[in-house]
């Protein structure tokens, strides 16, 4: 009973000590003890402290921190440590300055496990400045040694990053100990991320699969020397140069080598509690090298964040630590060919470690090839077109590394298993992106040529475009799913009972709108009506003009269509199909349309920035996390729902395989391809239809949301006097910020005058930025719509 008195008075003895920091510095012949949480030398400005930080149980480091946000001594924001790969313990440790000149981490037992190996005849002193450097001076002020020149996982504003200088990330999230991921300057002088693993290292930022100066470096200087300074300018000798998203002075930043592999630049919010992130050196986390470690393929969606799961026949080496990857669940053999075959991996691609490159061979002749040679797991097989020498490529390969899943990757993975596993492995295609791939596999089975032709003809005519080898990859995966639910019978049955999704007959709702009479809009190929179900809700009904397709067909694709879920995804609860009805039932938005509510006062700055990141998520959804088969292509205020809380949900996506073109006719074909203002130039020169024709449409839309201006309706620029003529949207932007000395001119001439002056300039700027990019003509310059909701996530809300 007594011992948690004692603690109890002891903690209170401690609580009550006078805070007791230590501005001036660490004199010669005394120390800092682990015992006494006071004792921390702290920067004049207040802005950092160094002392002992806990790092595990029983466990502490020597680490600089800063102060904001609060952190009093745990979990702090760490800059520095000196000894993360072997904390002391919390007795009797402690950080001594001897009379020699050195400074000494001492262990409980007096075991030194970090010193700075100075000698000096005259005392020395260790103070922390204000930048958060640590230094070790001697009575003359001469620096003899300084935390700047071994930075561990962080760099700070003004810190130089040199030949010598290597950015290693954490182990994970809650470990401080050295990880895999390191930044430095390779041997080429340029500045690089590397992966080096247990087993094997790999450079995988800038991309290896550019030359240096195609990502932008030279090779050419050897000073090799990076900085980034105090308003968020980074610039490095190999010609690397990147300004934070807010650029600018009194903010308190760092670059972090993150323990997820990812180099981050970090900028402290003004409130001073949350670090938001400023700049990062690639959107995609499945780049990363090493990310999920061998034998898996990595996964990731904005929603769930990276995933990684086993490639197919691969089992977890150990739970809870991907970093060891999978192991072969089967032992193969080399003389036993015969027993042998290959599983089909989607758009999967495997990094490096190729045997060879075999162009010209068919995916016979490549499978042979990977058969004879005993040590190949699998090989990458793709048509690569290019100007004179159009062909495929067969690349086996000897490891499994790093394989994900990259936006428009056009080729497949065949990954060498025991022909048993193949035939097994039929439903287990565990993607977590349920809604869309999860029956990518067995579809291919039932995949026929007789079907094939069809079935190509119908997707390119009933999606929103023609032509391009990227549609045609798109709709092969869209045609395998219908070919999973072309028989709606019993089993479309169970499935419509599980998700409430389910078939109304055409007098049930006839009934429910009052035989059609409260029309509450019309758009893209009907006109849609407020109805009161039988049970009370009140829904949205669209009635389809010309949608004359057969039953069945219908039927599977609205199946499709209805099993998308997504909160930024308007809600299908049903459809009818009866005769020649056919009528979709959606969840009713109070709100209406974003058309109705932009050109009312309803929308203030918060809202209209909810609107453009949730609409965003909502696109990004359709187009990344179900590989790109579903474009929108009609995105415009209209087309924008918004539910009670002013969230946005975007709504007929899908219909642009709902209704039936029969003969190829212009005048319809240019109903579905989108609406005057919003519409992307490769419209106009016939060139692929990409998603990116949906990002252009969404840019159109931001600035609409910015400036509250109709893209449609052309600008009247007229007021100076200069010009009566009509500009587009995209051009009057351009136009009002090329020509304004400073942001706060053209934010002010662009914004909605409804807002009435009250945004916030930093979001919206952010937003008129990434609108541009949007809307660039070239559409690969054009983000996809997952980086857009990176982009305007991490610069825009918090
Ligand atoms: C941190 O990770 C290292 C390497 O895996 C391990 O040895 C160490 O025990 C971990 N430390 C903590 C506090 O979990
Ligand atoms: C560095 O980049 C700038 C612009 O990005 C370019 O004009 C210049 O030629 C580059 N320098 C080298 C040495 O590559
Ligand atoms: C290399 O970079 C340094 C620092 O920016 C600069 O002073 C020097 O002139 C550069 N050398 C060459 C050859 O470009
Ligand atoms: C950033 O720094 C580099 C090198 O010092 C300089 O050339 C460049 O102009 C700076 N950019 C801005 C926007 O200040
Ligand atoms: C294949 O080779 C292994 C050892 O190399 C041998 O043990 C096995 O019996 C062989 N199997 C066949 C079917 O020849
Ligand atoms: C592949 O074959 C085609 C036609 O025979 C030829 O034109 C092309 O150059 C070949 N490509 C390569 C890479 O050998």
């Amino acid at each position: 009973m007594a011992t948690p008195l004692i603690l109890l008075v002891l903690s209170s003895v401690l609580l009550w000590t006078p805070s007791f920091s230590i501005f001036d510095g660490l004199r010669a012949g005394s120390c800092l003890s682990v015992e006494a949480p006071a004792d921390v030398l702290t920067s004049p400005d207040g802005s950092f402290s160094a002392g002992f930080h806990p790092v595990g149980q029983n466990a502490y480091s020597f680490a600089i921190w800063f102060n904001k946000p609060t952190c009093s001594g745990i979990s702090c924001t760490i800059v520095w440590m000196a000894n993360r790969d072997q904390p002391v313990n919390g007795r009797s440790s402690k950080l001594c300055q001897l009379r020699s000149g050195n400074l000494v981490l001492e262990d409980a037992d007096h075991i030194v496990v970090w010193e700075t190996k100075v000698v000096s005849a005259t005392p020395t002193q260790l103070k922390l400045g204000n930048g958060g450097n640590l230094v070790l001076l001697d009575s003359e002020g001469l620096v003899l040694w300084q935390s700047y020149d071994s930075p561990t996982d962080t760099l700070l504003p003004l810190q130089p990053f040199n030949a010598n200088s290597n950015l290693i990330s954490s182990r994970s999230q809650g470990n401080y100990s050295s990880g895999f991921y390191r930044l430095y300057f390779d041997t080429d002088n340029v500045l690089s991320l590397v992966y080096k693993g247990p087993e094997f290292s790999s450079v995988y930022w800038p991309s290896p699969w550019l030359l240096t100066w195609e990502a932008g470096r030279s090779t050419y200087n050897n000073t090799k020397l990076a900085v980034l300074d105090s308003l968020g300018n980074f610039s490095s000798t190999d010609n690397l140069t990147f300004l934070s998203a807010d650029y600018g002075s009194k903010i308190s930043r760092m670059l972090k080598m993150d323990f997820d592999g990812n180099l981050r630049l970090y900028s402290l919010q003004e409130d001073g509690q949350v670090w938001v992130v400023s700049w990062e050196a690639f959107p995609q986390p499945c780049m990363v090298h090493g990310c999920c470690g061998p034998n898996t393929i990595c996964l990731y969606t904005p929603s769930f964040g990276r995933k990684c799961s086993c490639s197919p026949g691969y089992k977890q080496r150990k739970p809870d630590d991907w970093s060891l990857g999978c192991e072969p669940e089967f032992l193969l053999s080399c003389n036993q060919t015969g027993q042998l075959d290959f599983l089909k991996l989607r758009h999967v691609e495997f990094y490096g470690y190729d045997f060879n490159m075999y162009p010209n061979v068919t995916l016979e002749e490549c499978k042979q090839i990977c058969l004879q040679m005993c040590d190949c797991r699998g090989f990458q097989f793709r048509f690569i077109k290019a100007h004179e020498s159009d062909g495929t490529y067969c690349y086996p390969k000897s490891q499994l590394l790093n394989g994900h899943r990259p936006p428009n990757f056009n080729a497949d993975f065949y990954v060498k298993l025991p022909k048993a596993a193949v035939s097994s492995y039929v439903d287990t295609v565990k993607y977590p992106e349920l809604h869309c791939s999860n029956q990518v596999e067995q579809l291919q089975r039932k995949y026929t040529r007789t079907h094939a032709n069809e079935s190509l003809r119908f997707g390119l005519w009933t999606a929103c475009a023609v032509g391009g080898v990227e549609l045609i990859t798109i709709l092969l995966v869209w045609i395998f799913f219908i070919r999973t639910n072309d028989k709606p019978s019993p089993n479309a049955g169970y499935l419509l009972a599980t998700t409430g999704f389910r078939k109304f007959t055409f007098a049930e709702l006839k009934k429910a709108t009052n035989r059609f009479s409260e029309e509450i809009g019309r758009g893209a190929g009907g006109i849609v009506y407020k109805a009161t179900l039988s049970d009370g809700r009140v829904a949205a009904i669209k009635r389809l003009i010309d949608a004359n397709k057969g039953e069945a067909e219908f039927l599977a694709e609205v199946n499709t269509i209805g099993k998308l879920n997504h909160m930024n995804l308007i809600d299908m609860w049903g459809y009818c199909g009866e005769g020649k009805h056919r009528l979709l039932v959606y969840e009713y938005m109070e709100h209406g349309s974003l058309a109705e509510n932009l050109y009312s006062k309803s929308l203030d700055w918060d809202k209209r920035f909810d609107i453009a990141l949730g609409t965003a998520r909502g696109l990004a959804y359709l187009h990344e996390e179900c590989l790109e088969w579903v474009l929108h292509c009609d995105i415009k205020p209209q087309n924008i729902l918004i539910d009670s809380k002013y969230q946005p949900k975007v709504s007929d996506f899908g219909l642009a395989w709902l209704l039936n073109r029969g003969d190829v006719k212009y005048s319809k074909f240019s109903r579905i391809r989108g609406t005057r203002g919003y519409m992307a130039p490769e419209w106009v020169f016939n060139l692929p239809i990409t998603s990116k024709v949906d990002v252009y449409s969404y840019g159109i839309l931001l600035l609409e949301l910015v400036t509250g201006k109709s893209p449609a309706a052309g600008i009247q620029v007229g007021d100076d006097g200069s010009s009566e003529t009509q500009r587009t949207l995209v051009t009057w932007v351009r136009g009002q910020m090329a020509g304004a000395l400073e942001t706060e001119t053209w934010t002010h001439e662009i914004i909605d005058p409804k807002l009435e002056g009250v945004y916030d300039e930093a979001q919206m700027v952010t937003v008129v930025n990434v609108a541009l990019r949007c809307v660039q003509e070239d559409k690969d310059e054009r983000p996809t719509m997952g980086e857009v909701v990176e982009m305007l996530f991490r610069d825009g809300s918090l």
